[in-house]
């Protein structure tokens, strides 16, 4: 009798609670041993009509009965295991007649299915699952029951399941995604795309996300740092925890602290209020992101109930109607990009570490501010945003004063609302509705919502009409945003002079990487900032219109990078599939625009010249060199022969006719006669070589942690060849698994998760992340045909215990289904695979006390498939307690003898490999004729990692 290896195992989460935070609610991983499914169709439900599958469906779990996939007994054969965050959609390859602004993947529903154990210590505890973003419809059905619905990509889902919970044994969650559905007309990924957790608290909380509130203000006297810690009491006694808060500087060091004892009677909700005056605290800006730590422990007597903590900032800023926008006191211009949530390669399944580059590439560009379009962003881009200083404007695209929708947006608020990057809320992007009388009455239920949760901020929202409309949303927000319109800022600062303005999109510039003419048969543009949407502008003209009006408070280009979808211009262009839009690529790569805003938006000096100097058949033509830059002066020297020193607009900057020649074309950025930068661009010769840079060399083997590499072509003198578009293979050996890789190139539609990747004019990308629990040294080879092929190695290194933050993770699969054979006076025979004589056994679920007569026998048998991570790298199985004698024997071999009857945990070594696994027990009762065997665990190595991460 063969079962599938999911009727058969499941996961469990096992605790090893820290010492010190016994009490305290623990955040655990909910990321690995997912099952999946998917499926262009929904599956649709069994029909059935007697009367005996009506009456049991019509009964709390038993949703099996219609849905078949909910069920504990579900055959999966069709599931494969996956881990989180997964975005399935990249996963698959483009298809013509798909959705191209969604990037021609296919959506469709997937399906999610995850057996967990929990163990009988929960019970009287507190237990609630997140996720953190599912896309894009999802249903949950826990331990087949109907649990739970959700209508959006992007809102946070936190459920409470305390009460739906079996105890000391399995449980099942299946969850169906609808992403035949979607929200914007741009890649939005399909699955359960972001972390997912599970929190075990005590009924005395504080609530995991929004749990405390805290801001920082500076009044007449000094600062001041006031919120409120919101206690839940959902025990059925009153009670009065002491709750300490204390406040730690960016050192860690105790700035202060307070002791309050609040009466909580019990079933209720408190919030208790703190303040504290800080003296001359260091300031938050993108310049110093210094971060200050709340931290909150709740004890009830000497038992720990909760430790909290919230990082919080000072700074102080304003939207102004005529001097623009200010932070610490001083004017500044919002220098800001606009950022979908995709990477080349993981789709919108981003680790935090990949996002964790992107951040700082915005940075190094030169922008300080971060627009999240058009949704809630993860939890670590506002993190990355408070910790590297990018200001943020932290949107919500449910607009829409239905009930639902205005919850998602009140738990979005107390989400992240303790940030100190995120200066506005948007409640929306160019709705049509915007200046219509509903549309300013949905807005102002929505900031209604916004208000009563976060008075601190204003609220604003990406306008692209009805600003001069009678009734319209501008009547309700505090600050406008003008997504380009530039003709009508003027007017708009005329009419409503009181009305602080901002470009919330600006440019929509095209540019192709590494390309320099705009040819629409080839689906390029072309890399000189000329080319832009009809609505927008280039990225000069953009900033020209923010730097000549003091009252508008800046720009947010669209955008800081590509993202999948959304191939304006060339929409409805197979294979155009990407956008065109970013400063930088898909992969991260600096397009020309980057320079640009580099150069605009920096004080070092830039200079940049674009193109190449490749241009093999145009000797003697003359080539348009265009100088990014933010010197006064540029000396241009060809092959050394000096053809002459221009002038730079610092807007416009420079553009110069240069006859192509090979060779070196050298510029000597000057201010007045002092050369403050220099660059050349030079012809190359064929690509010899190629070369990997990894953008760490080192990372942690926490399992997430994942590092891009730029894979190039270098020619016989080690240049990096410009124009090299060749292919390449890649090999890993070590710790390590490619999660993905990407070109950036928009019209690319090999497949992202492979093993090869063309380069696309110079350079492709390939990203590494480290595997859970395993140290060493991962190496990567980069080939391609007759080059020297190139290799380099990343270390994963353990995960430092600073990291481990919340509790421990452990991977277990337990093994559920066991027969009993009847008890005999004589050692019975072994059993190996008889089916006949297997099937006769009865049905036994261990973990409980068998009472025989002394020295009678029992044997116990289970056959099953190894779980994947066993097969692979060998594991153990452990029987959690066993009283009596016994003996074990694994696959017809005799593995272990327990002698003594005395209690015992019993823990053998599964060999990797083995793809089917067969244990008999044979086993003789104490001397009372009790046999107990706990619950059985195959173990897979060992993984410790910081929850969420
Ligand atoms: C805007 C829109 C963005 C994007 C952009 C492209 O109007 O808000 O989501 O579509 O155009 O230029």
């Amino acid at each position: 009798m063969k079962r599938s290896v999911t009727d058969v195992f499941c996961l469990l989460l096992f605790l090893l609670l820290l010492s010190g935070t016994v009490g305290a609610a623990d955040v655990y991983d909910f990321n690995t041993g997912w099952m999946f499914y998917h499926s262009d169709e929904q599956l649709l439900p069994r029909e059935y009509k007697e009367h005996k599958s009506i009456w049991g469906s019509a009964k709390a779990a038993t949703s099996d009965v219609v849905w078949p996939f909910t069920g504990f007994h579900y055959n999966e054969e069709n599931f494969r295991p996956v881990d989180l965050p997964h975005d399935w959609s990249v996963e698959d390859g483009f298809y013509p007649d798909e959705n191209g602004e969604q990037g021609y993947r296919k959506r469709g529903w997937g399906y999610y299915r995850k057996r967990f154990f929990v163990p009988s210590t929960w019970k009287g505890k507190h237990v609630e699952l997140q996720f953190e973003g599912i896309a894009t419809h999802s249903t949950f059905w826990l331990n087949q029951s109907l649990f739970h619905h959700n209508y959006s990509g992007y809102n946070t889902i936190t459920m409470d399941i305390t009460p739906m919970l079996q105890y000391g044994r399995d449980n099942i969650l299946a969850i169906e995604v609808n992403a035949a559905v979607f929200e914007g007309w741009w890649y939005e990924g399909a699955g359960i795309y972001r972390n997912a957790k599970l929190i075990i608290s005590d009924p005395v909380r504080i609530p995991e996300d929004d749990g405390i509130m805290v801001n920082a203000e500076i009044k007449l006297d000094g600062w001041v740092v006031s919120g409120y810690v919101n206690v839940l009491n959902d025990s059925d006694r009153n009670i009065s925890p002491t709750v300490d808060i204390e406040i730690h500087d960016p050192d860690g060091k105790k700035v202060d602290t307070k002791r309050v004892v609040p009466a909580i009677p019990e079933h209720t909700t408190e919030n208790i209020p703190f303040s504290f005056r800080v003296a001359s605290p260091r300031q938050w800006s993108p310049e110093t992101p210094d971060l200050y730590r709340l931290k909150v422990s709740m004890k009830n007597q000497s038992r720990v109930l909760e430790e909290k903590s919230e990082t919080f900032g000072f700074r102080v800023f304003a939207f102004h109607f005529s001097t623009g926008f200010s932070l610490n006191g001083k004017q500044i211009k919002l220098k800001g990009v606009c950022n979908h949530q995709d990477h080349a390669g993981v789709g919108a399944a981003v680790p935090a570490s990949i996002e964790e580059f992107r951040i700082r590439k915005l940075k190094e560009m030169g922008a300080n501010a971060y627009r999240c379009a058009h949704n809630p962003p993860s939890k670590h881009i506002l993190d990355l945003c408070d910790k590297y200083g990018l200001l943020v404007i932290d949107e919500n695209r449910a607009f829409n004063a239905g009930p639902e929708w205005l919850q998602y947006v009140r738990e979005h608020i107390r989400r992240d609302r303790n940030h100190p990057c995120v200066i506005a809320w948007s409640i929306f992007n160019e709705e049509p509705l915007q200046g219509e009388y509903r549309g300013q009455e949905i807005a102002r239920a929505l900031v209604r919502v916004i208000k009563e949760e976060d008075p601190t901020r204003p609220v604003l929202a990406a306008m692209n009409g009805g600003f001069f409309a009678a009734e319209g949303a501008r009547n309700v927000l505090d600050v406008v945003g003008f997504n380009y319109q530039y003709d009508q800022i003027d007017k708009f600062h005329e009419s409503y002079p009181n009305i602080p303005i901002l470009l919330t999109e600006g440019a929509s510039a095209f540019e192709t990487r590494g390309e320099y003419v705009t040819d629409p048969e080839k689906l390029i543009c072309t890399s000189y900032d000329e080319e832009a949407a009809s609505w927008g502008t280039t990225h000069r003209k953009d900033w020209e219109t923010v730097v000549n009006r003091k009252f508008l408070a800046g720009t947010f280009v669209w955008t800081g990078f590509d993202y999948h979808g959304e191939p304006t211009p060339y929409n409805n262009k197979f294979p155009a599939n990407s956008s065109y839009f970013g400063c930088m690529d898909l992969c991260g790569f600096p397009k020309t625009a980057y320079y640009i805003r580099q150069a605009q938006w920096t004080d070092k000096p830039v200079l940049y010249a674009a193109p190449h100097w490749n241009w093999d058949g145009k000797e003697g033509e003359e080539i348009d060199v265009f100088v990014a830059t933010n010197v006064k002066t540029v000396t241009f020297l060809l092959n050394g022969r000096n053809l002459g020193t221009f002038d730079v607009d610092p807007l416009t900057m420079l553009t110069q006719k240069v006859p192509y020649e090979p060779g070196t074309l050298l510029l000597l950025g000057k201010n007045g006669d002092r050369e403050v930068v220099r660059t050349q661009i030079e012809t190359t010769g064929e690509p010899v070589s190629l070369k990997l840079i990894p953008d760490r060399t080192a990372i942690s083997a926490d399992g997430y942690d994942a590092v891009p590499v730029t894979v190039c072509a270098l020619d016989a003198s080690g240049r990096v060849v410009p124009t090299a578009n060749i292919p390449i293979d890649f090999a890993i050996t070590g710790p390590g698994r490619n999660i993905g890789v990407g070109n950036g190139d928009p019209t690319c539609t090999l497949s992202e998760k492979a093993d090869s990747r063309p380069l696309f004019n110079g350079y492709a990308q390939i990203i590494i992340q480290s595997k859970s629990g395993k140290s060493g040294s991962i190496k990567l080879t980069a080939s391609s045909g007759n080059l020297k092929s190139a290799s380099c190695t990343i270390k994963a290194e353990d995960a430092p215990k600073a990291a481990i933050i919340d509790g421990f993770v452990k991977e277990e699969v337990t093994i559920a289904d066991w027969k009993v054979s009847q008890p005999t006076p004589e050692k019975p025979d072994l059993l190996f695979g008889n089916d006949g004589e297997i099937s006769n056994l009865a049905q036994s679920e261990l973990g409980n006390e068998l009472h025989l007569r002394p020295r009678y026998w029992v044997s116990f048998y289970t056959k099953c498939e190894t779980p994947p991570t066993v097969l692979a790298k060998g594991g153990s199985i452990r029987f959690k307690g066993m009283i009596g004698k016994a003996e074990f024997f694994l696959n017809g071999e005799k593995v272990y003898e327990k002698k003594a009857a005395a209690a015992e945990d019993i823990i053998f070594p599964v060999p990797a490999g083995a793809k089917d696994i067969e244990i008999v027990i044979r086993a003789q009762p104490d001397s009372k004729g009790v046999i107990l065997l706990g619950d059985t665990v195959y173990v897979s190595p060992v993984r410790l990692k910081p929850a969420g991460t």
